[in-house]
């Protein structure tokens, strides 16, 4: 409800453009290939092997204008291809995990994900044809039971550099700031996009740590709380930890035309 006043705020000074509407989601259309399965899950946002927990291994390569140096990663799409008389009327919900150069296409699938784009019988046809059209619209990210957790990353060094990734971000928002502070402090330290999906920082607060997160999408924001020792003083690399939070807000976008509807995902 927060984030639809914000957007109708963000209209009113954007009278000037009144073809921009208020849309939980946008349809777009575009393209999508797939790549060989064999090919190691090891993508740019940096969540490794986790990847292929987030999601049932349904993870998405995903164009600049998606991956957003690294904002647009743990962002959930659903996808489905256009062809009806091969493509399912559902598709595919898909987590973005990498970054492709590629200017054909929005989305490069695992080939397993791909041929869930089409129906039953079908996907042996979808995959010979191996660039197919497809509508997409971004929604909002559910692991039911599972709040937020914060992954010390592979690149961190002990006590000096801190590095973490967020895992089963909920919601449909982007986070666009990263704040640690000593437990009970308001002594907040930003932390800066290192890579993908991977915050960092230099000389870490000592102690147990609380984390911030400035979480938003176009228009306006708010900060997620992880209050309480999220973080413990020995921190290791490799390790996760629980954020204590999840995020279940669905920012508004600005676009036309808007799809609210939920594709029929029972098929
Ligand atoms: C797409 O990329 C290729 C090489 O990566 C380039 O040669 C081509 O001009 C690009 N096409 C467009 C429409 O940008
Ligand atoms: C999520 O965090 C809450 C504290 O905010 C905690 O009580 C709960 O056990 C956590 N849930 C899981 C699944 O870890």
């Amino acid at each position: 409800m927060e984030f639809k006043t914000l957007c109708c705020a963000g209209l009113m000074l954007m009278f000037f453009f009144p073809t921009v509407f208020c849309c939980d989601r946008c349809l777009h259309k575009s393209k999508v290939s797939y790549y060989s399965s064999s090919q190691t899950v090891n993508g740019a946002c940096g969540y490794e092997s986790f990847a292929t927990a987030l999601n049932r291994g349904n993870v998405a390569t995903a164009s600049a204008k998606i991956y957003r140096e690294g904002v647009g990663c743990g962002g959930c799409y659903q996808i489905r291809c256009t062809d009806p008389a091969i493509c399912s009327k559902s598709g595919v919900k898909v987590v973005v995990s990498d970054f492709t150069r590629s200017n054909q296409t929005d989305f490069v699938l695992p080939s397993s994900t791909f041929s869930m784009l089409a129906q039953p019988t079908k996907s042996s046809m979808l995959v010979k044809m191996g660039i197919v059209d497809i509508e997409y619209k971004r929604m909002p990210c559910e692991y039911p039971g599972k709040n937020m957790t914060v992954k010390i990353d592979k690149i961190s060094n002990y006590p000096n550099f801190l590095a973490v990734q967020f895992l089963y971000q909920g919601g449909q928002t982007d986070i666009m700031g990263v704040e640690v502070a000593p437990v009970g402090t308001s002594n907040w330290k930003f932390m800066t996009r290192n890579h993908g999906a991977v915050w960092s920082m230099q000389q870490p607060p000592e102690g147990p740590m609380s984390l911030r997160l400035h979480v938003t999408s176009g228009y306006d924001g708010f900060w997620v709380w992880a209050k309480g020792a999220v973080l413990p003083s020995d921190w290791k690399v490799g390790s996760i930890y629980d954020s204590g939070v999840q995020i279940k807000e669905i920012a508004q976008e600005g676009c036309s035309p808007c799809d609210s509807q939920d594709w029929d995902l029972s098929l």
